[in-house]
């Protein structure tokens, strides 16, 4: 497993944004549920009012881990989440939702200052929780996608596809945004009639139009798809056709070079409330699309680290990219700095739209 050190990215271990860390069917009631994500323990938990929490897994009393525990009287006596406030197991301290201890059972004594779980930002939405990570401790600097389609009228709703650890340092993912030379033989994309990547600020495009082997009928009508990165971990792919469809992938770093990694597709159907076979088609949808995934997840599952690409022409902005990719891993006041060497389109040749002129042939 490569590290964030050996790429180059930048001075924080992991990146600014928002990631996705549960799917919310993974909460049951109230009940806290041991997480990893940015090297480090945590729990997340949904207080008495509903509204979600995420702290330190550690006590800052003794150590012990708050959701690692099935058999203390606090957990037994279902006296662990109170309001919005947790308990910890072993002597059952109890922090509010900010992190800061708010009860000390036995003792007399102030509470301590120092008494005190991190905290982080939490959010749900389309069915998945998010946290905000920012290793300077700052306010989100972009809003999380709004995921309108979710649970709109003739939407089916995305199942998601929990596709577990990747021993892959997350930039091999992002690779993929710009990797124009993958698709032929990856995924079986055929006849390219255009490939261009956006740079904006803290977002990344891909757009892209092109037949394919199985997915479009000879001399049907091309695939078009709209891609695009909100920040280091969400993708988003909004695919045309018969059912349009919306792609989620999104990933999360556990440890410095392993990530964990989701899918769930989005599907329209004609149904204002779908109907049980167009749900099914939705799941089958859904699946395809999982199948296509996993042909990139089988590279990179099984590759090793790739720290400077070896480019040529017809490769793709991947470069650029990377440089995009570096402002996350970087304090916020450097972050225009990178985008500010990417920011606007880039086009790649070699398809149908903008075929290779006669000078880079020869
Ligand atoms: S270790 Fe948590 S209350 Fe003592
Ligand atoms: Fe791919």
């Amino acid at each position: 497993m490569a590290t964030t050190a050996e790429y180059g990215l930048g001075e924080q271990t992991f990146p600014r944004g928002w990631f996705m860390v549960a799917d919310a069917d993974e909460l049951e009631g109230t009940k806290p549920l041991a997480v990893r994500y940015f090297g480090r323990d945590m729990v997340l938990y949904r207080g008495e009012s509903g509204a979600l929490h995420m702290v330190d897994a550690y006590c800052p009393h003794m150590g012990a881990h708050l959701a690692r525990n099935t058999t203390s009287y606090v957990i037994r006596d279902g006296k662990q989440v109170e309001g919005d406030s947790i308990r910890c197991p072993y002597h059952g301290w109890r922090f509010g939702p900010d992190g800061r201890c708010n009860q000390i059972p036995y003792s007399p004594q102030k509470v301590p200052g120092a008494a005190k779980l991190e905290s982080w930002l939490v959010k749900e939405r389309a069915g998945c929780i998010w946290m905000w990570w920012d290793p300077e401790g700052g306010e989100p600097e972009y809003d999380l996608p709004e995921f309108a389609e979710y649970g709109a009228p003739h939407w089916v709703n995305w199942k998601m596809d929990r596709l577990g650890l990747l021993n892959s340092h997350p930039v091999e993912i992002v690779d993929n945004m710009a990797d124009r030379a993958h698709f032929e033989p990856i995924h079986g994309t055929q006849d390219v009639i255009l490939f261009e990547n956006d740079f904006e600020d803290h977002k990344v495009v891909q757009r892209m139009s092109s037949g394919h082997r199985t997915l479009s009928a000879e001399g049907g009508e091309p695939l078009f798809t709209d891609t695009w990165y909100t920040g280091p971990g969400i993708l988003i792919s909004q695919m045309a056709g018969q059912f349009p469809s919306i792609i989620l992938i999104t990933h999360t770093p556990v440890d410095d070079g392993v990530v964990k990694v989701w899918h769930g597709l989005l599907v329209k159907v004609a149904g204002a409330v779908p109907s049980e076979e167009e749900i099914g088609m939705a799941r089958a949808y859904q699946q395809a699309s999982c199948d296509a995934f996993s042909q990139d997840f089988e590279v990179w599952a099984n590759k090793r680290p790739c720290f400077n690409p070896m480019a040529v022409l017809g490769d793709g902005p991947i470069g650029k990219l990377r440089i995009w990719y570096r402002q996350f891993y970087n304090p916020r006041a450097r972050a225009q700095e990178f985008r500010a060497r990417v920011n606007g389109t880039i086009i790649t040749r070699g398809t149908l739209n903008a075929p290779w002129d006669d000078q880079q042939v020869a």
